[in-house]
């Protein structure tokens, strides 16, 4: 097939905030204990934080990671995960239906974030608590000293405030299976209230309103609508959620999935600008997509319940998947101007793209690899190119495009990196870019991840699927002309010449 696209700087979407590319650590499965700490690893350093995982994480640079939950954030008393370890309780965690030994707790997980280079975004309990607890959480991590609970820090061993700029105001409390759910006008009020009280303790904090937990939630639209228009004045981003299955095997089905997140931001973005409109307000609520990934190889794995950090959630992902992660990024990028932070969910061994063996070793997932491309080379601003390709029907979608692509444009440092899925699984794309006043740029490296077979997957013996590089696309004047391969995921980088 031929696809021809048209970059030029008219077609900017807007700048990229770095959080667009942030993960998510929650208290389930072997998340934490077995995946990021864990004491008696061989490669685990003074505070019992694997260093092969580490490692893993600072190769993805992802800015930002969401934590404690997810589920678990809606029955946990941040106060038992403080303090010395020997005096913290053990608790049933009815999210997941294990035994929580608070081990590893706040402070633990910001100085792991240090030496991850991340910040962290945090999630507070709305679910079976509510404003006190969330406001004197923020006093412990953020108020220098002189008050009871900043104090109670400083006497943990912990002097200087941490800082947390980012809140999350509890965790799809439209759920049925959340500890504590609520009606949308329940939880308005209360998220209103907390975020209130939060951000007069720390003026510079922003807040996140949990949005649906899917686009398949009974109330979604009147969810966001309802509780943002209680809690507009305090807060400021709303959650987007949403996972995608292949059970059914239907691969050009699942790979046209974007579409409808296309369409998901979509409503999000009109329900929050309808609901500026009626109050005729300034400020403009912008979009946290704070939990995206593929969900559903593991289902119905056992596991012993009330037992601790039993494996759980542990996907292990093939290539398609990283085909379609690939495409959710692309698709997050055409939206950048309004998506401000996005988590991949999550980040260690639960639906994850870093696997780990507990007391032994980790591999990247396939759908690692268009991620760190993305985290590593999607600077700047997101250009949305004019794309004329073939289209294809499938069961669940008409006129999906066979070519799915971003571009991304960093002034500063005189890069551009083209990314482009095809998800047919036949025809190679002839591709021909004309760069209009992008004119002397010149690629310099070009990278694809294809030729696996849709179900290949990496593990701990071997790890087939991998990016590997390509003969630089040719350049005739500002027209650059690349081979995609059928099934591909790929990275195109750019530099100006001088
Ligand atoms: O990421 C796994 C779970 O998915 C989270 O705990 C929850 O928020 C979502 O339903």
């Amino acid at each position: 097939m031929k696809a021809k696209m048209t970059l030029a700087r008219e077609l900017t979407v807007g700048s990229i905030d770095r959080r667009l590319y942030g993960s998510f650590i929650e208290h389930l499965g072997r998340a934490v204990y077995g995946g990021i700490y864990e004491p008696t690893h061989p490669t685990a350093d003074e505070d019992g934080f694997r260093g092969d995982v580490l490692q893993l994480v600072r190769e993805l640079e992802v800015p930002v990671v969401r934590y404690p939950g997810g589920n678990f954030v809606s029955g946990y008393n941040w106060e038992d995960g403080v303090g010395p370890v020997s005096a913290r309780p053990k608790r049933l965690d009815l999210a997941w239906g294990t035994t929580e030994p608070n081990t590893f707790g706040t402070n633990e997980f910001m100085k792991w974030c240090r030496k991850a280079n991340s910040d962290c975004m945090m999630a507070v309990n709305l679910g079976t608590r509510g404003a006190d607890a969330a406001r004197n959480l923020v006093e412990y991590m953020n108020h220098p000293g002189g008050s009871a609970w900043s104090d109670l820090r400083r006497s943990h061993g912990y002097e200087q405030p941490w800082g947390v700029k980012l809140w999350c105001l509890g965790n799809e409390m439209d759920g049925r299976w959340q500890m504590g759910a609520k009606t949308a006008d329940e939880y308005g009020r209360l998220a209103n209230e907390a975020a209130k009280l939060m951000k007069w303790t720390d003026g510079s904090i922003e807040t996140v309103l949990c949005g649906s937990s899917s686009r398949q939630s009974p109330t979604f639209g009147e969810w966001e609508a309802t509780a943002l228009d209680i809690a507009y004045d305090n807060v400021d981003y709303v959650s987007l959620h949403q996972y995608y299955e292949n059970r059914s095997g239907d691969t050009m089905s699942f790979l046209a999935k974007t579409l409808e997140m296309d369409e998901f931001i979509y409503s999000v973005l009109c329900v929050c600008d309808y609901i500026k409109a009626k109050k005729r307000a300034r400020k403009t609520i912008n979009l946290s997509f704070d939990e995206w990934n593929v969900w559903y190889h593991s289902d119905n794995a056992p596991y012993e319940r009330w037992s601790m950090a039993p494996p759980r959630l542990e996907d292990i992902y093939n290539f398609e998947d990283a085909l379609l992660i690939g495409a959710m990024l692309i698709t997050l990028l055409r939206h950048c101007d309004r998506i401000k932070i996005a988590c991949l969910a999550q980040l260690v061994n639960v639906i994850a793209p870093i696997f780990t063996q507990t007391g032994g070793g980790a591999f990247r997932q396939t759908i690692f690899y268009p991620f760190a491309h993305v985290s590593h080379y999607g600077r700047g601003v997101a250009i949305r190119p004019i794309i004329d390709c073939p289209k294809y029907d499938c069961k669940d979608f008409t006129d999906v495009p066979y070519i799915e692509s971003i571009a991304t444009y960093d002034e500063e440092n005189g890069e551009m990196t083209l990314f482009a899925v095809n998800k047919s699984p036949e025809e190679g794309a002839a591709l021909s870019v004309n760069l209009l006043d992008f004119a002397g740029w010149q690629p310099v490296e070009f990278l694809s991840m294809d030729g696996y077979d849709k179900n290949a997957v990496n593990g701990f013996e071997a790890c087939p699927v991998q990016p590997h590089a390509n003969p630089l696309p040719a350049m005739d004047g500002s027209t650059l002309t690349a081979q995609l391969q059928p099934f591909s995921w790929n990275v195109i980088r750019l530099k100006k010449q001088s």
